[in-house]
């Protein structure tokens, strides 16, 4: 089995995505087994000194050290880039290590990034607080006004970067005009992809230069390992990407990528379900008496409604909703329910419900919140797979309490 890592190996493309996710990025050992192989190996050894030497001297193809090239890795990693249509991916050990080795990487001292306030905490801690410390630059903008895109441009900016739909307040921003701003300022755009998930949104064909993926959240979807991944260009990932891991380390390891391998092969039934889960419980909540906003891409009156039509498959697995009565409501509703569990994580098989003023937001100020709509009262609710009815149920059953 020889090393086999980018757009070389573009095996199941011309599939649909249903089939990508089951045999994209396939490497069958000489025992022909049906399971993709788990190879549990920190390095490798050569036939002879001669083969080593070639094999560091990239004349010789092959793998060296599993902190930069492992099979089981280099698996999950090609059947990400036919999924995504992407040329090349890098994974890491965390979807927080692909954001800040996408991010970091390719800038210097000097350099300029824009990004959009509406994200996810840590996201928010490598752009606001990280970056500054080496002597690059940022400034927050509304991601949903494009002006204020545009007027953050300076000639130094280097990178774009934005989730859509957004953390947690699901707001939608427009990815190919985003793209178009970055690409006129000779920047690149960086799209988290997470709550779309690539069953719902593919931001390389709208414009984005790089998509990185939390793949703790759907891709293994069942509550087991943590991991990340870069997809883009094979320029971008050879320049800027590869050396960056191979030698700084942040990388997966092989018993993650073979979980995370068969995550991908029930991914797209899995997000199909819980999307479909998510739209009724949006609507179920819609309707209830104690709560005064339902926030759900797929619903006709989500704020961005023609934006979701255009960029998007479908909604998403997530809703975000208030409850009357602040946080002690919230609470209790939190507290009342019995199926769905609390948690900080999204995207698994089983229900979960995050109070994000307390868990993932709370590092930003009071005001920080406000400004982005997130509210005392508001939950996120990441559906699962569970019967809807008995979600409805749970959710109904804990309101009562509120
Ligand atoms: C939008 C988004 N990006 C990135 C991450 C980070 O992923 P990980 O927890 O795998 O480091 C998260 C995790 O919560 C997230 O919600």
């Amino acid at each position: 089995m020889s090393e086999s890592r980018n757009a070389a190996q573009t095996g199941t493309r011309h599939y649909r995505p249903e089939t990508r996710l089951v045999h994209g990025g396939t490497l069958r050992s000489q025992f022909g087994e049906t399971s993709e192989a788990l190879f549990l190996t920190q390095g490798y050894v050569y036939d002879t000194a001669e083969q080593c030497a070639a094999r560091f001297a990239n004349t010789d193809p092959g793998y060296i050290y599993s902190r930069f090239s492992n099979p089981t890795v280099s698996m999950f990693e090609q059947r990400m880039i036919e999924l995504e249509g992407a040329e090349a991916a890098r994974s890491t050990a965390t979807g927080m290590a692909a954001v800040t080795t996408a991010i970091l990487a390719p800038l210097r001292a000097g350099d300029h990034v824009v990004a959009a306030k509406a994200m996810f905490g840590s996201c928010r801690f490598v752009v606001e607080d990280l970056l500054p410390r080496y002597g690059i630059t940022s400034t927050l903008v509304d991601g949903l006004n494009l002006d204020d895109w545009q007027k953050a441009m300076r000639p130094n900016t280097k990178t774009l970067f934005l989730e859509s739909p957004t953390n947690p307040t699901l707001e939608v921003l427009d990815i190919a005009e985003i793209a178009k701003i970055a690409h006129k300022g000779g920047a690149r755009l960086i799209v988290d992809n997470v709550f779309a998930t690539p069953i719902w949104q593919s931001p390389l064909s709208l414009g984005a230069d790089v998509v990185v993926y939390s793949a703790t959240k759907h891709i293994d979807g069942q509550g087991r390992c943590l991991g990340g991944v870069i997809l883009s260009s094979n320029d971008f990932i050879q320049e800027h990407i590869h050396n960056f891991l191979r030698q700084t380390g942040p990388s997966m390891s092989p018993f993650n990528a073979w979980v995370l391998l068969k995550g991908l092969e029930t991914l797209g039934v899995r997000v199909r379900q819980q999307t479909e889960n998510a739209a009724k419980v949006a609507d179920a909540l819609a309707k209830h008496p104690k709560i005064t906003k339902v926030i759900y891409p797929g619903r006709s009156d989500h704020p961005q409604a023609a934006t979701v039509k255009k960029q998007m498959r479908a909604g998403s697995s997530l809703v975000a909703f208030e409850v009357k009565g602040e946080r002690a409501a919230a609470f209790r509703v939190l507290n009342g329910l019995k199926i769905t569990r609390i948690s900080n994580n999204l995207g698994d098989a089983k229900s979960l419900v995050t109070h994000p003023t307390t868990t993932t937001h709370q590092r930003l100020t009071p005001e920080a919140r406000a400004e982005l709509g997130i509210t005392e009262g508001m939950i996120r609710f990441s559906a699962g797979l569970e019967h809807v009815d008995d979600l409805i149920e749970d959710l109904h059953g804990a309101l009562e309490k509120a």
